[in-house]
């Protein structure tokens, strides 16, 4: 009965028709539910309702060797952020963060870091000029109960620098759980400036953190699946959730420091004004950059000063950051996320403060043409060209006092970005043309954006070690942590490399 048979196979049709139908409707539902739920979007629904925390700075004393020595103590806390119950933290000296460290340039220092924490960690100097030996990076593991006493000279220019652990494999968990703080350094010409300087007061540090928090308030380091790690939806500026600040001064000056894991800012204010940017991760840039937007990726710091008018509120917003990845990525990397991040309060009668000067100090071009040797660097599958970190491995060295030229691609689709220590950088170019102004001055840390290629300029002054390594890695944590980094020494001239000390995990004490 051909009628029948056309008539079943039409049911048939229709009933599988109708279930592609089901299935295409709950794989879009599903869909737009994770799309949509992975953007986040906090603008106007913030609470500003807690005053914004500013780190002590911390207390210092000079030895009888003349040396300002600070202490450090990693330690346990808990902390209620208002998000359903008390938070168990990690603070040096406190139970989230740590204090600001102060130092000038020439004095020499000391830190007595002291590991409370109950596990093998370390403190590194993010964006400092120093010894390997004491940069504190994966080789310098400080073991629990020991104390590790690094040394150093300031010598580099005023710059907003910070610390955090570094232990191989663990940096993302002991950062999130809030360990890090900041180094501010001054000099001379700096202080000769006309720019707003009283911490605190008009010269606040503002560390941004972005955290995911379980119902009953604990962090939440399950991480996401765009690959990058941990991306939270509630922002802590300096460990304070709903922050506002009140501002007694006609312009304030603010020390951005992107402390997240894995997320990028990019920073401006809600009613678009524009701001002086006045300094990058190493120090202050020849002259301000007016402009209304400043991208931080993990690691990077910006110095920029606002101009207030009296009895406004201001919010500091971020807007969703071009990490030179497209769509769908993007969405699931931070791309498309929107934050109200600190609300300034302008006070109704503000003490004056001065223009910012158009001129700030002098920045030495390196010459490319001086450069002895050129490298390159692939990114992309956690590794590095093609390899992963390993602790026994120096993967190449420097020769002390010179100057070289490092090329770095990322081959793959996620952002990173890339971190030099020991050095401040400068970057020759991005995908072949002139850096933008942001990028023009010293840095330690960039992101990899657009089509992907940085070129950068760096002199390996001083500290010669031919065993002990310094790091390059990308600043997303849980990159670094899968294996995203590499060791270089600076040796003498004619030195060989040697080998970097055994035993994993090895801990002064
Ligand atoms: Cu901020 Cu190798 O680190
Ligand atoms: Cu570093
Ligand atoms: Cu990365």
């Amino acid at each position: 009965m051909a009628g029948g048979g056309s008539r079943l196979w039409l049911r048939v049709l229709l009933g599988v028709f109708s279930v592609v139908l089901l299935l295409c409707g709950i794989g879009t539902a599903v869909g737009t539910w994770v799309w949509t739920r992975s953007a986040v979007d906090t603008r106007g629904e913030v609470d500003f309702v807690n005053r914004l925390a500013v780190p002590p700075l911390a207390q210092s004393r000079i030895d009888d060797q003349g040396r300002r020595v600070f202490d450090l103590r990693a330690q346990p806390g808990q902390r209620d952020f208002g998000q359903g119950g008390p938070t168990p933290t990690w603070g040096f000296n406190g139970d989230y963060l740590g204090p600001t460290l102060r130092a000038k340039r020439g004095e020499q220092v000391m830190v007595n870091v002291v590991n409370g924490i109950g596990r093998p960690t370390s403190v590194h100097w993010h964006g400092m000029h120093l010894p390997a030996a004491m940069d504190g990076g994966p080789h310098q593991m400080v073991r629990p109960g020991a104390t590790w006493s690094p040394r150093w000279k300031v010598d580099q220019p005023a710059a907003t620098l910070w610390y955090h652990p570094h232990p191989h494999g663990e940096t993302a968990e002991h950062v999130y759980r809030g360990l890090s703080g900041m180094f501010i350094l001054d000099d001379e010409p700096s202080a000769a400036l006309a720019l707003p300087r009283r911490y605190g007061v008009d010269d606040i540090p503002v560390i941004v953190q972005d955290r995911q928090f379980t119902s009953d308030g604990r962090f939440d380091d399950s991480g996401s699946f765009g690959g990058v790690g941990i991306l939270g939806d509630t922002l802590l500026v300096n460990g304070t959730v709903g922050p506002y600040l009140d501002v007694t001064t006609e312009r304030v000056r603010l020390r951005l420091l992107n402390g997240s894991n894995a997320r990028t800012y990019d920073f401006g204010f809600a009613d678009n004004r524009a701001f002086d940017l006045i300094g990058t991760d190493g120090g202050l840039l020849e002259r301000p950059h007016r402009t209304g937007r400043i991208r931080l990726s993990p690691g990077e710091r910006a110095e920029v000063v606002v101009s207030v008018r009296p009895a406004e509120r201001l919010v500091l917003r971020s807007y969703p950051p071009d990490q030179g990845v497209g769509f769908p990525v993007d969405r699931f990397t931070g791309g498309d996320d929107t934050f109200d991040v600190l609300e300034l309060r302008a006070a109704g009668s503000l003490t004056p403060a001065p223009e910012t000067p158009d001129r700030l100090v002098p920045v030495e071009r390196l010459d490319p043409a001086s450069a002895v040797e050129t490298r390159r660097f692939q990114l992309a599958g956690f590794q590095i060209n093609g390899r992963s970190m390993d602790m026994d491995r120096i993967d190449f060295a420097v020769t002390r006092d010179t100057t070289e030229i490092w090329e770095i691609k990322k081959l793959d689709g996620i952002p990173h970005s890339f971190h030099v220590h020991d050095v401040q950088f400068q970057v020759l170019s991005v995908d072949g043309r002139e850096p933008p102004p942001e990028l023009r001055g010293w840095k330690d840390t960039v992101l990899l954006a657009a089509g992907d290629s940085v070129r950068i300029i760096a002199r390996f002054a001083d500290h010669a070690d031919p065993n002990m390594p310094y790091m390059y890695h990308c600043h997303l944590l849980a990159h670094e942590d899968q294996g995203m980094m590499g060791q270089f020494v600076v040796v003498e001239p004619g030195q060989r490399p040697g080998r970097p000390p055994s035993g994993h995990g090895h801990a002064h004490g």
